[in-house]
């Protein structure tokens, strides 16, 4: 465990014994997601190329004598106080992803006992590397090991989805949850939403690095957006059907399928769809092949494919994106996660991270007269709950 983590354990330790006046006896550990290329791709079965970043949800916990769940969110004010059968009602909005955690956890297993817990993050918040993802993935986790629950990591995942469907009324996919639970340090993950596997590569990429720029843009349409994406394409797959009866999912769709569709708007999202699935296997070769230039196109394709033919892009996202091609050192970047704010991801020469930092962020705020941030990160391991 790095240092880092290591001291935040200890932090948050002291939180919650100051808090709740008891030594905790689990801490649970959730990280925060990058996504290198394949976006708007995994409610349709697609692909995409994620890993954990040293950011995190942590929570600590211990069993109290009664029956009452109590919880503090560092940074927020109320205590949520819960307890199972009695009416609960959110006040905060993080609430509402523990009560959903809570209620739906316990559709499959017991809740036996009354607990304390005390949950503390550095994932930045609405900035699309999925804190929300962190926040139900550590709950969760940390439900089925304190109630000693056995379904399997995939489930976990499935289930923290559900509080997004049904809690959030985001219909969003697997993506987010998958990656803060099963990534692995120094890896990037071939994440495949058909058939609902992955595979792990070295994410050494030698004398480059990543790094995000977050434009603070409040994602406020993201919600509605998203929903209108995805009942977009799901009705696009349907008209194809009806058009060619061998295409039974949307993988079966190919480039010239898109043509059947007959609404420009719809053959657009369609066309996004089918061109990022095959950038995500480009990348990959790209990788093997060590080249890392056509990594960085690639991830340009992608970016002017979700701003042009999936609109889910913003001017301050692109903004960046351009004013990052002139910099000497750039390989490549794109909006990334859900889009209309949050980060770009970016491919940089390591030697001028420093460089890059000092001209794109007062390029930006002279722009948008908003102070953007420059994230490095390393690629850590997905979740886990240890006993303290
Ligand atoms: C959000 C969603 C994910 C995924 C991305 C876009 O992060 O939560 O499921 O759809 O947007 O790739």
């Amino acid at each position: 465990m790095s240092e880092e983590l290591i001291k935040i354990k200890q932090e948050v330790t002291q939180k919650f014994t100051l808090k709740y006046n008891q030594k905790p006896s689990l801490i649970s550990i959730a990280p925060g997601r990058i996504n290198v290329i394949g976006e708007h791709t995994d409610y349709n079965f697609g692909l995409s190329m994620p890993a954990a970043i040293n950011r995190w949800v942590v929570i600590c916990f211990a069993f109290r004598d009664d029956n009452v769940i109590k919880m503090q969110a560092e940074s927020f004010q109320n205590e949520m106080v819960y307890e199972a059968g009695k009416p609960f009602e959110a006040t905060e909005s993080w609430m509402k992803f523990m009560h959903g955690a809570l209620e739906i956890f316990q559709r499959t297993d017991k809740i036996t006992k009354g607990f304390n817990a005390y949950i503390w993050g550095n994932v930045p918040l609405g900035s699309g590397v999925s804190s929300s993802a962190a926040l139900e993935v550590a709950t969760m986790g940390l439900l089925r090991k304190a109630f000693n629950a056995s379904f399997d990591d995939v489930t976990l995942v499935k289930n923290c989805q559900k509080i997004e469907h049904e809690y959030l009324g985001v219909k969003s996919g697997l993506l987010d949850q998958y990656a803060s639970q099963l990534s692995k340090a120094g890896n990037l993950m071939s994440l495949d939403f058909q058939s609902l596997t992955h595979n792990y590569f070295s994410a050494e990429i030698g004398e480059y690095c990543w790094v995000l720029v977050n434009t603070k843009v409040k994602r406020e349409l993201a919600g509605s957006k998203y929903s209108e994406r995805v009942e977009e394409t799901q009705a696009a797959l349907k008209e194809i059907q009806a058009a060619k009866s061998t295409v039974k999912h949307f993988r079966d769709i190919t480039i010239s399928d898109v043509e059947l569709l007959k609404n420009p708007t719809v053959k657009s999202r369609m066309k996004h769809f089918v061109t990022e699935d095959q950038r995500v296997f480009d990348t990959a070769d790209a990788f093997k092949a060590n080249n890392l230039k056509k990594v960085g196109q690639l991830l340009l394709e992608s970016h002017y494919s979700l701003k042009n033919d999936y609109e889910v892009s913003c001017q301050e996202l692109d903004f960046l994106v351009e004013k990052s091609k002139t910099f000497d050192g750039f390989l490549g970047g794109r909006m990334m996660g859900g889009g209309f704010g949050g980060c770009t991801i970016n491919l940089i020469q390591k030697s001028k991270l420093k460089e890059f930092e000092a001209f794109i962020l007062p390029a930006y705020k002279s722009a948008f007269n908003i102070d953007g941030e420059v994230y490095a990160f390393d690629m850590v391991d997905g979740a886990c709950v240890e006993n303290l």
